[in-house]
């Protein structure tokens, strides 16, 4: 898949709160510092202009924000909103405004319009119990998941080798559906862009 345009298209800080226009939606979820603001940034060929910021400060995505992405898919071409969700798990966040997470995200990823979700696992230290939670928070919704293990370019070359088989089992998942990803070396780019592909492309068909 190729990115054409990227647009900065809102951002939502509470449940209810107004979503720009009705767009199926791929939302990416991790505990903070994951490297999902890198990501996002590097899968949409944004590395010198970013869109999302990347933080210093851990935990600084306090609200949902909305991209309006066009692509040419391999089959057709795709209108969507790539969607930031907060960061989970830090714990020097505020208690008040860890409590606003998750009733902000089970609000979202409840939405019709989500038709898949990237979850970000740090490839060098597998999931934390906020992962596991939240896998299973996405398995209970029963949305489409494809999980990309970050900052692959940590790992030495056997442990790269042997991640997505490492990981997979422990996280139930097929190995198809994981992703080894660098934001640094653009590891795993391609191989995501195509997983989302498929995903807009199952669900403008149904
Ligand atoms: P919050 O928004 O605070 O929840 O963090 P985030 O998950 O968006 O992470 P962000 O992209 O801001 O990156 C966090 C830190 O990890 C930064 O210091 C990045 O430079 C670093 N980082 C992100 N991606 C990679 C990567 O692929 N490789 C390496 N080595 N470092 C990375
Ligand atoms: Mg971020």
């Amino acid at each position: 898949m190729v990115i054409k345009s990227v647009t900065f298209a809102g951002a939502v800080a509470r449940p209810g709160g107004p979503v720009p226009d009705r767009l199926p939606c791929i939302a990416f979820t991790g505990r903070s510092n994951v490297g999902k603001s890198s990501l996002i940034n590097t899968v949409l060929g944004r590395t010198r202009n970013r869109v999302a910021r990347v933080s210093v400060t851990p935990g600084r995505t306090q609200e949902i924000n909305f991209f309006r992405v066009v692509a040419r898919g391999r089959k057709q071409e795709h209108q969507f909103h790539l969607v930031d969700l907060p960061g989970y798990g830090y714990a020097r966040v505020p208690a008040a405004m860890r409590e606003r997470w998750a009733p902000l995200i089970e609000w979202f990823l409840a939405r019709p319009e989500v038709c898949g979700v990237v979850q970000l696992i740090d490839s060098r230290h597998g999931p934390t119990k906020d992962d596991f939670a939240n896998i299973e928070r996405l398995a209970r919704i029963g949305v489409p998941v494809i999980i990309a293990l970050t900052k692959a370019d940590k790992l030495r070359a056997n442990e790269r080798r042997e991640a997505v088989g490492r990981w997979s089992p422990v996280l139930g998942v097929d190995p198809d559906q994981v992703v080894l990803f660098s934001s640094h070396t653009g590891e795993g780019r391609e191989e995501l862009l195509a997983g989302l592909d498929a995903l807009l492309t199952e669900a403008s068909a149904t």
